[in-house]
């Protein structure tokens, strides 16, 4: 039986409305291990596969993780990066979904990128590496999606700009069709090294990609 997808968040998950599962709810490798492992999300394999090919964060450093929920970026930065040295802020629409939330972390619910929730940000800045996951809800109309997504990176890419230290790295996911090659294009101005990565752990009909700066000039 097909289950029609009511929303697609570009990620790859489908809600249904009145339905808790997704359409590919049958749990892949990488889903199976992300519960065995505490993560609550698969989403940790993507962060991990980053780091392993370009390391962008190291024990003591200040991390901020925009769009974290349900918290798998955190978490894993927590546990295997900042190996119990350094902080840091997480900041998304809706709360964590870890219990407990590690010592190392503070959270703040709402959006990134408004005034009240910037000034949060900028209080515990500047950062040593942004991290973000951040998408948008997502309808199905690819070209409205892409459109969100790259408003999102843009708003990552000024945040970037203000609250990145010097030698800082960045992550930005983004679907891939918005204006991922000017952005970029930006943050080759902004890092002596700036590259896209499709992290394997992305599923296979996921239309996402990463941008990575390092070392910020
Ligand atoms: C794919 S999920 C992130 C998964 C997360 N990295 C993890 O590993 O658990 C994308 C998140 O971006 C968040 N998001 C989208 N727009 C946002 C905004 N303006 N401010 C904060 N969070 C936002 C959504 O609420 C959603 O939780």
């Amino acid at each position: 039986m097909t289950i029609p997808c009511i929303v697609n968040n570009g990620a790859g998950l489908c809600y249904n409305q009145g339905m808790a599962t997704s359409r590919r709810d049958t749990a892949d490798s990488y889903t199976q291990r992300a519960h065995r492992e505490g993560y609550p999300a698969r989403s940790v394999y993507k962060l991990e596969e980053i780091q392993k090919t370009n390391p962008v964060i190291k024990p003591g450093d200040t991390v901020l993780d925009v769009g974290a929920a349900p918290g798998s970026w955190t978490l894993y930065t927590h546990r295997m990066l900042l190996k119990g040295k350094g902080q840091i802020i997480s900041v998304d629409l809706n709360p964590l979904n870890l219990n407990p939330v590690p010592p190392t972390v503070t959270a703040y619910v709402g959006d990134a990128f408004s005034k009240e929730i910037r000034e949060k940000l900028t209080s515990h800045g500047p950062y040593d590496a942004i991290i973000s996951d951040a998408a948008p809800m997502t309808t199905g109309n690819r070209t409205v999606d892409t459109s969100k997504s790259e408003w999102l990176a843009e708003q990552v890419v000024i945040l970037a700009q203000e609250q990145l230290k010097e030698h800082g790295n960045l992550v930005i996911k983004i679907f891939q069709g918005g204006g991922q090659q000017q952005i970029l294009q930006t943050m080759r101005g902004m890092f002596r090294k700036a590259k896209t990565l499709k992290p394997k752990a992305c599923r296979t009909d996921s239309f996402e990609t990463y941008l990575i700066g390092l070392d910020k000039i």
